[in-house]
C-alpha cells in the first residue's frame, strides 16, 4: 500500500505511516489507504483494536505542504478528499485506537491522537500545530477537542504561537498517556493494544461511544473543515507553503 504499513497480528491491527524520508507527511493516497484500513477494521469482527504509528522515527509531519500549495494554486480540489474519508473514518471508528508517537508530530499528526482513545509518546517528541503560522485555522475537529482536552490558552499556544509541546508536557496536559524513552513507545503501545484486543469487544465498543459525542464531534469537523479549505485559497497560506518549498531549496 501507499507508503502506509499494515500489519495484523492477534486482533491488533497495525497502521504506520511509512514515508520516512518525508517524515512521513501525509499524502491522499496514504489517508486513503488509512481510510481503507479503518473501514475494513471497523467492519470485522476478527480485528480488535488499532496501533498507529510512524516508520524510521518519525510520527507524521501532518499534511503534505505539496498538497496544500496544489489546492492554493487551484490545481487540486479537497473537497471530497482522502483526508477527509480518513477523519470521518479516525473520528466514527467503533473500536479502540492506540497511538504510538515519536518524533515529529505535525499538524494533523498531533490533531488525530484526539481522536485516539491511548496515547503512548517519546518524552523527546515534539508535538506542533502551527496552523496560524502557515495561514490556516485547526482541523479535524480541533478547535473544539484540543482546548476541551487541554483548556483554551493551552491550545491557543499550540494553534496561534505555533508553540512545541514535548512528550512529557503532552501527558501533563492530558493529550497522552505516557511519556516514554523513544525506543520503548512502540513496544508499551503494542502490549496496552493487545491487552484491550483481548478484553470484551462489545464492552470496549459501547464504552467509547458512550464517552464520545459523535454528533458534536462531526460537527467541529464540519466547521473546521469549511473554514480550513476557505485558509488555504488566502495569499497568507499561499506564501506561506512558497516559503516551505523555498526553504528546501536552499538546504539542498
Ligand atoms: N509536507 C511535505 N514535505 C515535508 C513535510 C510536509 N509536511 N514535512 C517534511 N517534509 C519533507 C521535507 O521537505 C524534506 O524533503 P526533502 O528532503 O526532499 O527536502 C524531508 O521531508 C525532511 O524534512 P526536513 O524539513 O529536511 O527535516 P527537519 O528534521 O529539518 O525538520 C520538520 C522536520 C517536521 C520540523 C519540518 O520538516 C517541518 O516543519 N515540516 C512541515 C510541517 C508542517 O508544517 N506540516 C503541516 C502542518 S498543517
Amino acid at each position: 500500500m501507499a507508503d502506509v504499513r499494515i500489519e495484523r497480528e492477534r486482533g491488533v491491527v497495525t497502521i504506520a505511516f511509512a514515508r520516512p524520508e518525508k517524515k512521513n507527511a501525509l499524502t491522499e493516497a496514504m489517508y486513503g489507504a488509512a481510510a481503507d484500513t479503518l473501514e475494513a477494521v471497523a467492519a470485522n469482527d476478527e480485528d480488535r483494536v488499532v496501533l498507529l504509528t510512524g516508520d524510521g522515527g518519525d510520527f507524521t509531519a501532518g499534511n503534505d505542504i505539496s498538497t496544500f500549495a496544489a489546492v492554493a494554486a487551484g490545481a487540486v480540489d479537497l473537497s471530497n478528499s482522502q483526508v477527509g474519508r480518513f477523519l470521518r473514518a479516525i473520528s466514527t471508528f467503533p473500536k479502540p485506537i492506540v497511538a504510538a508517537v515519536t518524533g515529529h508530530a505535525v499538524g494533523i499528526g498531533v490533531t488525530m491522537l484526539l481522536h485516539c482513545d491511548l496515547v503512548y509518546v517519546a518524552e523527546d517528541a515534539t508535538l506542533r500545530t502551527p496552523f496560524v503560522d502557515l495561514g490556516l485555522v485547526p482541523e479535524a475537529g480541533s478547535s473544539r477537542l484540543l482546548p476541551a482536552r487541554i483548556g483554551h490558552v493551552r491550545a491557543f499556544a499550540l494553534f496561534a504561537l505555533g508553540e512545541t509541546m514535548s512528550g512529557a508536557e503532552a501527558v501533563a496536559a492530558g493529550l497522552a498517556n505516557r511519556a516514554l524513552p523513544a525506543a520503548e513507545v512502540q513496544g508499551v503501545a503494542r502490549e496496552a493494544a493487545r491487552t484491550l484486543a483481548g478484553k470484551s469487544a462489545s464492552s470496549l465498543a459501547a464504552t467509547k461511544r458512550l464517552m464520545r459525542d459523535s454528533e458534536a464531534i462531526a460537527r467541529a469537523i464540519r466547521a473546521d473543515d469549511e473554514a480550513f479549505l476557505a485558509q488555504l485559497r488566502t495569499p497568507e497560506a499561499a506564501a506561506a507553503f512558497a516559503a516551505f518549498a523555498a526553504r528546501r531549496q536552499q538546504k539542498g
